[in-house]
């Protein structure tokens, strides 16, 4: 991308130190050079001209080459989302759901609506509002299924370049006769295998380092694949070291599919590794009824898990247990699962995993175990974007803030309530956080949790660049 000018921003940071805490930087200030990067930070200064000074001192840069966003008191600069699992074809279906599961959903709803998207203005449609959408919610990277339609699949990720989202786009496969719609699959293994192919070349030519935008080697999930597709995926991603996703172990009646028309598998994980899916660079949706077999084995091959708590609530697929898959050490990450899911905001994604978690909590009889599968806020923003960060491995360039790292971040406003218990600009619609002045710094970021939405979300950036502004 070429270079842009650079950034300053002052005022109040909050980002993940760990899993448990988050760190907040106050009279602080970060330095983005033109190529995205944070250059330095300073925090704890007397006032913020202070920072400003010291910044421009430290990096020799002459105030007149810099943009200054200053927030407010009150307000904070937050990372930006990462959302590892959403279906941009599925945007327009989000909320359309019934009371159906997986199996009959998919079939009813999901894949009608993508097979539609061939038709060019209508997918343009869909992607645009998806991206417009999910920026304006603070996601700054997505990891996205599109279609099995070549054309279409491009056109998203040239809409992401466009748009300023960093993005994972991948081109769905999906061969197995049997299995999938007369309307709705690839001809052949090797259809999967080619057009994965096509749409790497294309991304290639847009984006050439991936810097923006990267594919992701995407089998659906293991019902709609053959054998013969799954490893012919699995050597384009050992060729070339691009991602992988897909689904696993979601709803029970998918977990005994794969049992039968995969019988020399142990399980459904085993399939995936298998056939040479189970890699460090694989991001596995849901796992919500993983064994321990499962689970160690997922940990063992260092893959990742993208945890989708409304999507599973909404498909009546399950509970998973985040705490459980921690403990074993597997790296999990945020997804919305649109249309799964209902929501295209990671915030909302962030509230219902501290929810299922505490339906996980009250399966649990033992009262240590209890208290310990409950999510806390720190974690469920740890989820939302250092440990999506690390499911789709860029743990070095974004989810937090620091020097080296890429200014990927959003910047969050909440009602300050005056003496009459008014807000300050009612016409103004900054959402319905109310601040009475009296909230601890982690009591302001648990009611955002809790109760924020697009509306707290004022600006956005992706490596330095502006990509959303509310106004
Ligand atoms: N399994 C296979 N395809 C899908 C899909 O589109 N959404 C979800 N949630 N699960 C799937
Ligand atoms: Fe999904």
């Amino acid at each position: 991308m070429s270079p842009q000018r650079k950034l300053l921003l002052l005022g109040t940071f909050v980002h993940s130190k760990t899993q448990q805490d988050l760190d907040f930087l106050h009279k602080a200030g970060i330095a983005v050079d033109a190529h995205g990067k944070i250059a330095a930070i300073e925090r704890d200064a007397h006032d913020l001209s202070e920072v400003k000074a010291r910044l421009l001192a430290k990096l020799g840069w002459d105030e007149a080459e810099v943009d200054v966003t200053e927030a407010t008191e009150g307000q904070f600069f937050f990372p930006g989302f990462v959302d590892t699992h959403i279906h941009a074809s599925q945007y327009a279906n989000a909320g359309i759901f019934g009371k159906s599961s997986l199996l009959e959903w998919l079939e009813t709803y999901t894949f009608p609506l993508e097979a539609s998207l061939k038709d060019l203005s209508k997918a343009r449609r869909v992607y645009s509002r998806c991206i417009r959408r999910t920026l304006s919610h603070g996601t700054t990277t997505a990891t996205y299924f599109a279609t099995r339609d070549v054309p279409a699949t491009n056109l998203l990720a040239d809409l992401c370049l466009s748009m300023g989202q960093r993005a994972f786009v991948g081109r769905v496969c999906m061969d197995r006769p049997d299995m999938n719609p007369a309307y709705y699959r690839d001809a052949s293994a090797s259809e999967s295998v080619e057009a994965t192919q096509q749409v790497i070349d294309h991304i290639r030519t847009i984006d050439p380092g991936f810097d923006v935008v990267s594919p992701i080697i995407t089998p659906r999930f293991a019902p709609s694949c053959s054998a013969e597709a799954m490893k012919g995926l699995a050597e384009l991603h050992r060729q070339t070291g691009l991602p992988i996703q897909t689904h696993v172990s979601e709803n029970p009646g998918e977990i005994q599919l794969v049992a039968q028309l995969f019988p020399e598998s142990n399980s459904y994980t085993d399939l995936y590794d298998k056939c040479g899916l189970l890699t460090p660079r694989t991001v596995l949706a849901h796992a919500v009824h993983i064994s321990e077999e499962e689970a160690d084995l997922i940990a063992h091959n260092k893959s990742k898990v993208s945890h989708c708590p409304c999507s599973n609530t909404c498909l009546t697929s399950g509970p998973a247990r985040v705490r459980w898959m921690w403990d074993k050490g597997i790296d999990v990450g945020l997804g919305t699962d649109v249309s799964g899911g209902y929501s295209p905001s990671i915030l909302e994604a962030a509230r219902q995993a501290a929810m299922v978690s505490r339906h996980v909590a009250m399966a649990i009889e033992e009262e240590k175990e209890k208290e310990r599968a409950k999510l806390t806020v720190e974690e469920v923003l740890y989820l939302a974007t250092r440990g999506g960060a690390r499911c789709v491995g860029l743990e070095d360039k974004i989810g937090g803030f620091e020097v080296g790292m890429e200014w990927d971040a959003q910047l969050v406003t909440l009602n300050e309530v005056n003496g009459d218990g008014e807000v300050h600009d009612e016409d103004d619609d900054h959402g319905f956080v109310d601040m009475f002045g009296w909230e601890t710094w982690g009591d302001r970021v648990a009611k955002w949790v809790y109760n924020g939405d697009d509306r707290n979300t004022k600006r956005v950036w992706v490596k330095g660049r502006l990509v959303h502004r509310r106004k």
